[in-house]
């Protein structure tokens, strides 16, 4: 087929990109790259140029690119049926099909499905039925969302405000009233350098506690978080954190949402991180790795606790003023079906838990001695190097130098890798899609000393 050579121009005359500098983009000043196909780990530009993506898009393609299974079921579903809704107890084989699988994989306590279509509508609907459920029991001042700074969990009105980076507040009028934010279980970012571990994790604590006496116990109605900080910063939680945050969230009487886009489905060598955490969350948001995006879906997997208040509500009320048009797609729905399967059948899962321990382990031996990198941390596939000015006395550079783009742009360059530099900080970041091979892992920090080295010596 012949090259449309007004791509470009169309693209920049017409397309409104996400978290993208509009002006640059359209007065064509920043690159733009065209995505034609993709195999594995590798993506290819209508140019011909291959790049290893060494995260997996936004963390979400888990199974890697090209799928065919996938494809195929995508397709069958589309040519038996492309569209019918769930209102009033509609269904689709494959949207049933697939809450039932996703129930088999989840904790003990979970009881339901609610399926939407991105993260963002995933957490705006867990807010909606959070606040449902204290007006059913009789408590309408609960209604208050306590959220970690550096948290991610969208960028919609309520889910940005969740969001607890300055870039999705600013000059949106966010946060919204009744979302407020605590401190962020970052140990290599904690105020008091003194601190070990486990002080730290008594900081947070004592942080919530303060934060929960201030407001009221009696106003908040839930607490949400990512097992592992994803976007801001890719931060596993220091030892003991969950169990003593969940403690707090207990004595309170405060629903806890795990925010599982990143991690749900296998990315920290567990289906889910609240296994892998000990977490016993209310509800579990749910997306990217669901469908491994090969199309949109995203779901809210509700507890018996939360389930039977909602039963009651509709009980009382008629039925729940709650629904998308396109919750539960059948397209969506069948792409998850074939994803599950493919995870299990290729024991993905476990190949997280290795591949992930041998690239963190890399990356740490590789990495772990230069003068300016301050941490090298990750957890199953997910891995994050920071970038300090003076390791000693840990002072981070100056945000304007733009050290962590600067090195993810150099690594794509000189190597045609793809990694993530993290929106606050210089912090380049890693999520591969599980079919990570030993040797795909030793290129991805190979080429990364390389890019280091030549920003940073
Ligand atoms: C933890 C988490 N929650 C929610 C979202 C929002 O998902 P979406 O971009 O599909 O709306 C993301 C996206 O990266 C995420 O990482």
């Amino acid at each position: 087929m012949l090259k449309n050579d007004q791509l470009d121009e169309w693209d920049r005359e017409n397309f409104f990109h996400p978290s993208t500098h509009l002006a640059q983009h359209a007065r064509g000043e920043s690159p733009n790259r065209v995505i034609k196909t993709a195999n594995g780990v590798h993506i290819e530009d209508r140019d011909g140029v291959k790049l290893l993506d060494a995260f997996a898009g936004l963390y979400c393609v888990n199974v890697g690119y090209g799928r065919q299974e996938i494809a195929e079921a995508i397709s069958a579903q589309a040519r038996e049926l492309a569209y019918y809704h769930s209102y009033v107890g509609h269904g689709t084989e494959a949207s049933i099909t697939l809450s039932k699988m996703i129930l088999d994989r989840a904790p003990a306590n979970m009881s339901k499905v609610y399926f939407g279509l991105g993260g963002s509508d995933a957490n705006e609907t867990n807010v909606k039925l959070i606040w449902y459920y204290n007006n059913i029991l009789g408590r309408p001042q609960k209604k208050k969302i306590i959220s970690r700074w550096r948290g991610y969990h969208g960028s919609g009105l309520v889910t940005g405000s969740l969001t607890g980076l300055e870039l999705f507040h600013k000059k949106f009028d966010l946060p919204i009233d009744n979302v407020i934010h605590t401190e962020a279980p970052y140990y290599y970012r904690r105020d008091n350098l003194d601190q070990t571990e486990e002080q730290f994790v008594a900081h947070c604590v004592t942080e919530l506690e303060a934060l929960i006496a201030r407001e009221g116990a009696d106003t908040i109605a839930a607490f949400i978080g990512e097992p592992v900080l994803g976007t801001g910063g890719i931060v596993p939680p220091p030892a003991g954190y969950w169990a003593a945050i969940q403690a707090v969230l207990k004595k309170h009487d405060i629903l806890l949402v795990a925010d599982e886009v990143v991690t749900g489905f296998g990315r920290l060598g567990t289906m889910f991180g609240s296994d892998h955490y000990g977490i016993e969350a209310d509800i579990i948001t749910i997306a990217k790795g669901m469908t491994s995006a090969y199309a949109p879906l995203s779901g809210s997997i509700i507890s018996d606790k939360v389930w039977a208040v909602l039963e009651q509500g509709t009980d009382e009320n008629g039925p729940i003023g709650h629904g998308w048009t396109y919750s539960a797609h059948p397209i969506g729905a069948a792409a998850g079906v074939a994803n599950l399967k493919l995870i299990d059948e290729l024991d993905l899962v476990t190949n997280v838990g290795e591949i992930g321990a041998y690239l963190n382990q890399s990356m740490t031996e590789a990495l772990g001695n230069h003068a300016h990198v301050g941490d090298v941390r990750g957890e199953g596939m997910l891995c994050a190097v920071e970038f300090v000015k003076d390791k000693n006395n840990r002072v981070f550079f100056d945000a304007a130098d733009k050290i962590g783009p600067q090195i993810s742009a150099t690594l794509l360059a000189q190597d045609k890798v793809i990694a993530r530099a993290m929106p606050q900080g210089d912090i380049l970041g890693f999520a591969p899609p599980f079919c990570l091979t030993r040797e795909e892992a030793d290129t991805v920090v190979a080429a990364t000393v390389r890019a280091v080295k030549t920003v940073l010596g």
